[in-house]
């Protein structure tokens, strides 16, 4: 039978997540009763457990790394955005299975225009990295009508790929790391996960126009390579990735239950 106030992150590695902790705070915000945790699977195991908990009755999941693309090929039926993203990170029940749903992008284009105040139309806007995150951040950066839209990847194929699947909603520039050289930005988003191994990519110096913002999906340790070296080059502004995390949970909690938390708080208390 369908217990409709269960919910967790499905992840491996999963322990370190902020999303229990941010749900938590979203439930009593609103005032849900909900139970939210998170639950480590392996990638083997993805298809099976998915189908054991649709039985045992879960409302939804979150995914995290590394199930964000296989959860899409597992849905019955998935948004939009999941579909242009190629992956899904919000898992919503159905009679039969699981609609899958992508708020990654929804979620970075609040933190960018509502919480930081930043413009992407007109702008020339760079997106490092071609993984899952950035396959669900450039429809919707596309959408918001900036003057240009690059993406440029260690793997320099990628980039190539995801210009052409996104070819039908606009002109994405696929670049490579060092032919970025003499090229300026006003928004450099890092979408790569080199972070968390204290890394950065390979970039050529002076990439940041005058006032040009730099922004790190990742949050916490994973974030300060990127900042500090884009700090280093002139960036006018950096951010960290933490209140994109916040808004995509907001955006998956009002899909799940009907109601956009207030993310402000929660944001504090996380930065706290
Ligand atoms: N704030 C949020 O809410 C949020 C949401 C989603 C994701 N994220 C973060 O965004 C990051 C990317 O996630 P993802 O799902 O896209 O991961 P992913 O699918 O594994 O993709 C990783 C990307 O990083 C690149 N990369 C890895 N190590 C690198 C290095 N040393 N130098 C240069 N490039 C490197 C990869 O390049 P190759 O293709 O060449 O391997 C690939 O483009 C993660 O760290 C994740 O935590 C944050």
């Amino acid at each position: 039978m369908a217990d409709l106030d269960r919910y967790a992150v499905l992840g491996q590695p999963v322990g370190h997540s902020k999303s229990p902790r941010i749900h938590a705070a979203f439930a009593a915000a609103t005032q849900q009763t909900l139970r939210y945790e998170a639950i480590e699977v392996a990638p083997d195991a993805f298809a099976e457990r998915l189908s054991a908990f649709h039985a045992e009755g879960w409302a939804g999941f979150n995914l995290t790394v590394p199930h964000k693309q296989a959860g899409a090929a597992l849905c019955e039926s998935r948004s939009e955005a999941a579909e242009q993203a190629g992956a899904v990170n919000t898992l919503i029940r159905t009679a039969t299975g699981w609609h899958g749903d992508n708020t990654d992008g929804a979620g970075l284009l609040r933190d960018l225009l509502v919480n930081l105040g930043v413009t992407i139309k007109g702008k020339r806007v760079l997106v490092l990295g071609a993984g899952g995150a950035a396959r669900g951040i450039l429809a919707p950066l596309l959408a918001e009508g900036p003057a240009e839209l690059a993406i440029s990847n260690r793997n320099p194929w990628k980039p190539e790929e995801i210009a052409a699947a996104l070819k039908p909603l606009g002109n994405i520039v696929p670049r490579t790391h060092l032919s970025l050289k003499g090229d300026r930005y006003d928004l450099i988003l890092n979408a790569t996960s080199a972070g968390h191994s204290g890394a950065i990519p390979r970039l050529p110096p002076k990439l940041f126009a005058d006032g040009g913002v730099a922004y790190d999906l990742n949050y916490g340790q994973a974030a300060v390579p990127f900042l500090v070296w884009a700090k280093g080059e002139g960036a006018a502004r950096v951010a960290d990735g933490l209140g994109m995390l916040v808004e995509q949970a907001a955006e998956a909690f009002q899909r799940w239950r009907g109601v956009r938390p207030e993310t402000a708080a929660v944001l504090a208390g996380l930065r706290g």
